[in-house]
């Protein structure tokens, strides 16, 4: 199984208009830019020659203060913030644990099923975890009527920023609005609550930082970042770990060995039924190569954006003051002078290929410099334990689907249908 995206395209593109060019792709004009030293240089940049920037259309839908619109120290306290429930300390105290009971659910309520649309079954999983640890979201709790709403924004979410009834826009507008409502009401009930819990969610942090003498951020803008944590969580975890799975179908010997990294971790264990340990975590090296090629493939973030704030002057080129730079992962990914072969899932390339966990000039899955992703540990360990048990238990059949297209995000056009098989039933 190839890319999606052929690193082809991204070749003809260079050799016709150089690494650098201009256009007017999204009714705009800006800089195009494949080449990796200049992506590195504007991501480094941010907040002194550049700044993050999204399409008006876009900003709506983030609503009017979210974290996109934040620099300095406020940029920094919301990220803080974020890093109280979804930093490498609360991963390892209380989400990892979590986790495990989530997942193992999740995989053995799919046994009986014929058939499994991967991708969508593994958005709602992803969702009740992520959800649970920043609103207290439980199914039972709350109707399926907040799934349903961010399902409806992520329906319209790339469409023609039309909005009267019926669009697809609309009902993204319609479906934003309602999660929000929900939001706010449950911040509203949990800032009644006198005592403050022992295991915080993402609204204690809010509610905690909310009635300080001065916090370090207003309500609205913290119920916008909640809506996008939410969000971010579920939607692109669900691709990058959908894209693994299809890749791993399609390469038997990258799936042998990542069974065998898994074997030899119950091997090791006085009880093969433990729970899987932080330090077992850290030792999965194939699994992070796996994970590190998945996205590096699957360019679950296939554009990102930002604006000069002065004119900049870079290999020759000038870009001027408030010009957009559209910066392409998939020309840093698909880049053969850096990956062999580049198209090609070959996880064992990672064994010499530094680990790219802060983003580096060759890897940007999750940005890189001051915008580098906040949950990108969030989401390694949530794959990590999914392919733990997905590997340990079971064996993944491929009913049908699979196909991977770029346009402009990452989707399966034909779903991609599995069923599971358990591998010995004695090991339930
Ligand atoms: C495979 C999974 C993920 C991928 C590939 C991914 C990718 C990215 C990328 C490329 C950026 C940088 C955007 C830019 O520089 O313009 C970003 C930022 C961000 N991501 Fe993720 N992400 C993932 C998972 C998550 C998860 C699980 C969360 C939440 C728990 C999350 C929350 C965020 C937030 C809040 C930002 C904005 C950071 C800021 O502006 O400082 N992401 N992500």
């Amino acid at each position: 199984m190839e890319s999606p995206f052929g690193s082809l395209l991204y070749k003809m593109l260079e050799k016709r208009y150089g690494p650098i060019f201009k256009t007017n792709l999204i009714g705009k004009d800006l800089i195009v830019s494949l080449d990796p030293d200049v992506n590195h240089y504007v991501l480094q940049q941010e907040e002194k020659a550049f700044h993050i920037w999204f399409p008006d259309s876009f900003m709506k839908l983030l609503g009017e203060e979210n974290i996109a619109r934040c620099y300095g120290s406020l940029h920094k306290n919301t990220r803080n913030l974020i890093r109280r429930v979804f930093g490498p300390e609360n991963l390892r105290l209380v989400l990892l644990h979590d986790m495990q009971g989530a997942v193992d659910r999740c995989l053995s309520s799919w046994r009986d099923s014929p058939s499994i649309e991967l991708k969508p079954a593994l958005s709602s999983m992803i969702f009740g975890i992520a959800a649970k640890w920043m609103i207290g979201y439980e199914a039972s709790v709350l109707s399926g009527d907040l799934w349903k709403n961010f399902d409806a924004f992520n329906q319209g979410l790339l469409s023609f920023p039309l909005n009267f009834p019926g669009t697809a826009f609309y009902k993204c507008m319609q479906g934003r609005n309602n999660v929000m409502k929900t939001l706010k009401e449950v911040l509203d009930e949990r800032r009644k609550k006198a005592e403050t819990p022992e295991r915080m969610d993402f609204i204690d942090v809010i509610v905690s930082e909310l009635n300080k003498q001065n916090p370090a951020l207003s309500e609205n803008l913290a119920l916008n970042v909640l809506f996008l944590l939410i969000f971010a969580s579920f939607e692109t975890t669900s691709s990058g770990l959908t894209a693994a799975l299809k890749f791993l179908s399609d390469n038997p010997k990258a799936l042998k060995e990542l069974e065998e990294e898994h074997q030899k971790i119950l091997e090791r264990r006085a009880d093969p039924h433990a729970e899987i340990t932080w330090e077992e975590y850290k030792s999965m090296k194939f699994t992070s190569h796996v994970i590190n090629e998945s996205l590096r493939l699957a360019n679950v973030a296939p554009v990102l954006f930002r604006k000069a704030t002065q004119d900049v002057q870079i290999k020759g080129y000038t870009i001027p003051e408030g010009w957009i730079v559209m910066i392409c992962p998939p020309a840093v990914h698909l880049n053969p002078t850096t990956y062999e072969e580049p198209s090609s899932f070959n996880p064992w390339r990672w064994k010499d290929l530094s680990e790219p966990i802060g983003g580096s000039k060759d890897f940007i899955a999750f940005g890189s410099g001051l915008r580098l992703c906040v949950g990108l540990d969030f989401a390694r360990l949530q794959m990590s334990v999914f392919l733990h048990f997905l590997v340990t238990k079971y064996r993944l059949k491929v009913v049908s689907g699979g196909d991977m297209v770029f346009g402009p995000g990452l989707g399966f056009p034909n779903g991609f249908q599995v069923q599971l098989e358990l591998k010995n039933k004695l090991s339930l």
